[in-house]
């Protein structure tokens, strides 16, 4: 057994009430009782079950270390379970996240999303995890990069010795299946260049420069393991505070300012991510907007001593309220671009079916006519 500790957050949805708003209380009880047994067995040092608008979220610490077969399975046996209940409930999509039949091994890749980081505790640990609902993993991109990189978000890059050289961002093109590393300050706008484009560079960790773990993140794309819409990616992120870490504060400062993601209704719209306590993280208005959910925990040799609900609080009322603005004015925008996702990114079916039944119909522009072309068909210059 390791002398580090991991935290596993693995999440799925298996189940909505009422439609994909939120979760059903019973699946979050079962699941706690799984987990409750495992803990008696050992198997977890701790753990904690909560949810973000339909996905179920199992917090986990142990000794097993990152990608192992026994919290994994002991997560897709949990999920398993409660589909069981949800089917029984007939709640909404019951099972979705669970892609493959059998779990053989991990569960990355399988459907579930997964962030999950080994370390040794330090005397003090206080760690916060971000779960979202209705976006994908590339929603962490720039709250990670304000809280790591950004001076005007992290007083401590500029005035604690401890922060001062800077972190180094591991970023994942999921579309080409490959990785990537980048030393912060010093490679800022070429970090930029490429997590400017979320749909498709992710930020899966980051680190100090001395190499100790600071923030992880999940960045399955369920689209591309299943390849068709299966349900938003909906992403779940680890971050360790203070010290050597940005303050709690400096972590949570990003989400004052509701940024634009991906997601929102059938997964292919843009709107502002909200952030808010766990009781208002239900995506009821056009199945959204997108909710960002941060609890806080100190560990202590490895139990989850917590948690705290960091987005209760009136300090985010008006991140809260700019984001129903935001939220009426792209709603006006109905099915026009840029509240539609652009068409190469709409993961539902009716837009490439439509345009294969309208393929025929389409037919070439007329030649231009001949008094504005030269002899060569190039254009002629007006006086
Ligand atoms: C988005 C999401 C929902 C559904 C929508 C339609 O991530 O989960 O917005 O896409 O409610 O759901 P179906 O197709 O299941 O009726
Ligand atoms: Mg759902
Ligand atoms: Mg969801």
């Amino acid at each position: 057994m390791s002398q580090e500790i991991t935290i596993s957050v693995i999440k799925a949805d298996i189940g909505g009430m009422v439609g994909h708003s939120g979760i059903h209380t019973d699946l979050v009880a079962m699941a706690r009782q799984h987990l409750e047994e495992a803990q008696r067995r050992g198997v977890i040092v701790d753990y904690y079950v909560t949810w973000c608008g339909d996905d179920l979220q199992l917090i986990m610490t142990h000794r097993h270390g990152t990608d192992s077969p026994i919290v994994h399975g002991l997560a897709w046996e949990t999920f398993e379970r409660c589909t069981v209940k949800a089917k029984e409930m007939k709640l909404y999509g019951a099972g979705q996240d669970l892609i493959a039949d059998a779990f053989s091994g991990n569960v990355r890749g399988m459907g579930p999303g997964v962030a999950e980081m080994s370390f040794i505790e330090r005397p003090s640990e206080p760690i916060i995890i971000l779960m979202a609902d209705k976006t994908s993993a590339g929603a962490w991109n720039l709250p990670l990069f304000r809280m790591f990189a950004d001076p005007f978000n992290t007083a401590g890059l500029v005035i604690s010795p401890a922060l001062h050289e800077g972190f180094r961002f591991e970023v994942h093109d999921v579309k080409g299946h490959k990785r990537i590393f980048f030393n912060c300050p010093e490679e800022m706008y070429d970090l930029l260049v490429f997590i400017g484009a979320p749909g498709r560079y992710m930020i899966k960790a980051v680190y100090t420069k001395k190499g100790e773990i600071a923030a992880v993140s999940s960045t399955e794309r369920l689209s591309l393991i299943a390849g068709h819409y299966v349900g938003k990616d909906d992403p779940v992120c680890i971050v360790r505070a203070q010290g050597i870490f940005p303050a709690v504060g400096e972590i949570l400062e990003p989400f004052t300012m509701p940024h634009i993601v991906e997601g929102w209704m059938r997964g292919s719209h843009y709107g502002p991510l909200m952030p808010v306590p766990l009781q208002y993280a239900k995506c009821t208005r056009f199945d959204g907007p997108p909710r960002v959910v941060a609890l806080g925990f100190q560990l202590a040799d490895g139990r989850l001593v917590g948690p705290r609900d960091m987005f209760d609080d009136p300090a985010f009322d008006e991140a809260r309220r700019l984001c129903n603005v935001i939220a009426d004015h792209f709603r006006r925008h109905g099915p026009f671009e840029p509240h539609r996702l652009p068409m190469e990114e709409m993961e539902y079916t009716t837009l490439p079916e439509v345009a294969e039944r309208l393929a025929g119909r389409w037919e070439p522009l007329p030649e231009p006519h001949p008094a504005i072309t030269g002899g060569d068909g190039s254009a002629v210059e007006a006086d």
